[in-house]
């Protein structure tokens, strides 16, 4: 694996596939195709400038017409227009394992989304659930990077510029127009950010100074890998939040060598470097924050990634779960493993949780009772791995979040029996 958020690589399959000194050689090595991938405009600034150089065993522009795909009408893209935005907390349980053969493509659903597709803005939030390896098709979105974070089940990333697999607990970043599979070792089932605003970067850290939280040579982008066969594979293709569909007469995976500082990446979340307060007071969640998108509003995320980790809690004078808190922002949450502190029941691993902005949320009842007579020892939260999305704009439920027997009808209760505070009298 190479290591490095963002970094300019440079990896090749075979010895000498990669031209020196120049992108495109009037004669390439092999005969190799040169391509670019171009993931900010050419005149972005050169520190957000973002591109690869391909060397292909053929042009990826080599394929017949795209038609409509309509086996997948589940995955969408805002705006959404087919569910009222809802001030109402909202809970789901966790998506269910298809009883038969279901691949990743066919396997996802958007639970909510923002912004506009056609406008560059916003996200999509897909859970996926499948059962079996994709074989002889790939898909690409043309309309957003891909934040794929896996709650059950390893995943094999196979993509133009090599292979990534992941774990839970792990997560993989596939760029904008990246074509790849996804092979299952068994049953699989995640989130998946699809985000439509600026790319995913690592954020400032101000005065925490220059490392912590997810420090960026634990980023991993796999070297060059290829498949040199002419066997049909059906390319699925994401564009304006429809999909369509056109087959190959060979591999897409025909990658022999790249460099640049576009690619798929994974990272190991258990790695992330936990900043927390070794004082008084919770701090802030951006504090946990592995990734983030910019909005135009410096400071105010189109996207922010942040995770609750496993970490010591040791604040003195203290209530140390997430506090009672009401946002600008809108947050939608997710559970990889173990349990998360601010909720004694009904957030299960593979769940989600949709708090909007200014919805008041926070722990529920039994979580705020235990927090307030704990002894407030060292105590470490050892078996966790939540996470959030969070964004600037409110994010809006699909019709089939709304509709589905997953969506809680009593998460409301969490906070409803809470007793009134005494004032002496
Ligand atoms: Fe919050």
């Amino acid at each position: 694996m190479l290591t490095g958020f963002g970094n300019q690589f440079t990896t090749e399959a075979v010895a000498g596939a990669l031209p020196v000194g120049r992108n495109s050689p009037q004669k390439t090595p092999f005969g190799l195709y040169a391509e670019q991938l171009s993931g900010t405009a050419f005149t972005a600034p050169r520190a957000e400038n973002r591109r690869s150089w391909l060397y292909r065993l053929r042009p990826a522009a080599s394929h017949p017409a795209f038609t409509p795909y309509d086996s997948n009408e589940l995955l969408r893209s805002p705006p959404l227009g087919d569910a009222p935005a809802t001030p109402n907390r909202l809970r789901w349980n966790p998506l269910a394992l298809p009883a038969g053969q279901v691949d990743f493509v066919d396997g996802l659903v958007t639970i909510a989304a923002n912004g506009d597709v056609a406008a560059g803005t916003g996200l999509a939030i897909h859970l996926y659930a499948a059962t079996k390896s994709m074989t002889d098709r790939a898909f690409l979105s043309a309309d957003g990077e891909l934040l794929i974070v896996p709650q059950q089940g390893a995943l094999t990333v196979v993509t133009e510029l090599g292979v990534i697999e992941v774990e839970p607990q792990m997560i993989a970043l596939i760029p904008r127009g990246v074509r790849f599979r996804i092979e299952l070792q068994g049953p699989a089932r995640g989130y998946v950010c699809e985000n439509f605003g600026a790319l995913f970067r690592l954020p400032d850290l101000g005065p925490i100074g220059a490392n912590g939280l997810a420090n960026p040579r634990d980023f991993e982008t796999p070297t060059a890998a290829f498949e040199d066969n002419e066997t049909p594979c059906q390319l699925i293709q994401k564009f304006q939040g429809k999909l369509w569909t056109t087959t190959l007469d060979h591999s897409p995976m025909n990658v022999v060598a790249w460099h640049g500082n576009l690619a798929p990446c994974r990272y190991d979340l258990r790695r992330f470097n936990t900043i927390n307060t070794v004082s008084y007071d919770h701090p802030d969640p951006s504090i946990f924050t592995v990734l983030t998108s910019p909005s135009d509003t410096p400071g105010t995320a189109n996207c922010d990634f942040v995770i609750f980790p496993p970490r010591w809690m040791v604040a003195e004078d203290t209530f140390r779960p997430p506090w009672f808190h009401r946002n600008i922002m809108s947050e939608f949450m997710g559970l990889v493993h173990g349990a998360y502190d601010a909720k004694e029941g009904g957030f299960e691993p593979g769940g989600s949780s949709l708090h909007n902005c200014m919805s008041g949320h926070g722990p529920d009842l039994a979580s705020y009772n235990k927090a307030i007579a704990a002894n407030l020892a060292p105590h470490k939260i050892s078996d966790t791995m939540a996470f959030m999305f969070e964004s600037r704009n409110v994010i809006q439920p699909t019709r089939w979040a709304i509709e589905t027997p997953l969506l809680q009808s009593d998460y409301e209760s969490a906070w409803r029996y809470f007793p009134k505070a005494e004032l002496p009298k």
